[in-house]
């Protein structure tokens, strides 16, 4: 364990979040060429700061943070330190949170300066030491949390969901109950950060009246899933989604039910993605993770793909399910270096989603059944929260 986290304060006062102050300190390690060094964090009230800031620097008040390195000598670099411990660093939870207030930042960002100071000096840097000793240690310091700033918001996978099943329950009795698109604004409302809706040729879910009625409502992004045929290209080019996700489309199927194969049909496809393209409407196309496949959108002008989570989701066991991982890791990887961004989707549900939201290869999932099944149950919202809760835990426990 890189960081040990010992909170000897009242914890009910402050906002702390355990799990999220290690995923940071072990970040930071990592940051710092130290991942295989341990630290030891420890959050204190003031009464025993000022104890410490008397006894070891002889000022008689509380303060915000102290580092003790292990072993006598700061002024070390990582390899002249014989063991693998950097030391420890104390907190002021109650100056930590005074000084939150003052500077306008929340309780967490105010700990993640904090605690990158406080590392730092772990590290040998020290600012009291002369003006260019200083300069270097805030270079640093700051180039540290610009980094984690971008790192957290790179993080964050998003949530888009898909609201067809809405449309099908709808579509089973024939009458306008229950609406997709009230449906999409309670997702947003709960968090979700985008609307996935598919207009099959066949009508057997979306309606055109749901999906152009989306398109007034809906406040976050529509991503409109559709067959390369003429038809709906043309209903495409006058809805004017934020994003389409090119998928195959198969009469007999339940739901889609592979990738689509760009490498037979690359020329059909970049026609669709140029016209989109002329009319400013971003294209993904859903894709097995098969690198051939990923070259071939590329070529094709994709922006986005979608890769296929649904083999990983329908994995007889855990071997298989391991092996189909492995497979949309190296996919999302493969897709980042060819320059595409990645979304990934189907068949996600509440248990196998967080291993794929913690992969910072890929920005949005695509899910819809799992959640509009748990809805029946516990009511849309909060089988939304319920999935974004995962999400976002897995995301931060990079
Ligand atoms: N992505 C695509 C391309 C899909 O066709 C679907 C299903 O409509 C999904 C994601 C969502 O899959 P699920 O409903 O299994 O979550």
């Amino acid at each position: 364990m890189p960081t040990d986290l010992s909170i000897q304060c009242n914890s009910d006062v402050f906002p702390f979040n355990p799990g999220r102050i290690k995923t940071l300190s072990n970040w930071l390690l990592k940051q710092c060429g130290a991942a295989d060094y341990t630290v030891s964090i420890l959050f204190v009230d003031d009464k025993k700061i000022r104890r410490l800031n008397v006894q070891y620097r002889n000022k008689n008040q509380p303060t915000n943070v102290l580092s003790f390195p292990s072993g006598e000598d700061a002024d070390r670099s990582l390899l002249s330190i014989p063991v693998r411990e950097l030391g420890d660093i104390v907190i002021s939870a109650d100056t930590a949170y005074r000084e939150s207030i003052e500077y306008g930042q929340s309780f967490y960002d105010r700990i993640a300066w904090l605690l990158t100071h406080g590392m730092l000096h772990l590290l040998g840097y020290d600012h009291e030491k002369s003006s260019e000793h200083a300069k270097k240690m805030f270079d640093k310091e700051k180039l540290l949390l610009t980094r984690l700033q971008f790192y957290r918001k790179k993080m964050m996978t998003k949530l888009a969901i898909n609201v067809d099943h809405v449309a099908t329950i709808r579509q089973a009795r024939g009458i306008s109950e229950p609406d997709p698109v009230s449906a999409a604004a309670i997702c947003e409302l709960a968090g979700a950060s985008g609307i996935v809706v598919h207009l099959r040729e066949d009508r057997r879910h979306m309606q055109d009246r749901d999906v152009f009625l989306m398109r007034e409502t809906i406040k976050t992004k529509l991503n409109f899933e559709m067959g390369a045929n003429k038809e709906i290209i043309k209903i495409a080019l006058d809805l004017k989604p934020d994003i389409i996700t090119l998928v195959p489309e198969n009469r007999q199927e339940l739901t889609t039910e592979g990738g689509l194969d760009i490498v037979s049909q690359k020329k059909k496809i970049a026609k669709v993605i140029e016209k989109m393209t002329r009319n400013n409407i971003p294209v993904s196309i859903f894709c097995d993770p098969d690198s051939k496949q990923l070259k071939a959108a590329k070529d094709a002008g994709a922006t986005f793909v979608e890769l296929h989570t649904g083999t990983y989701s329908d994995a007889a066991d855990e071997k298989a399910r391991e092996h189909e991982y492995r497979l949309l890791v190296s996919a999302a990887e493969i897709a980042c270096q060819l320059g595409l961004r990645v979304y990934a989707g189907h068949g996600l549900d509440y248990q196998n989603t967080g291993p794929i939201a913690a992969l910072d290869t890929i920005e949005e999932l695509s899910i819809g059944h799992a959640i509009i099944a748990r809805a029946v149950f516990t009511g849309l919202d909060q089988a939304v929260r319920e999935m974004l809760d995962i999400i976002n835990r897995a995301a931060l426990s990079i």
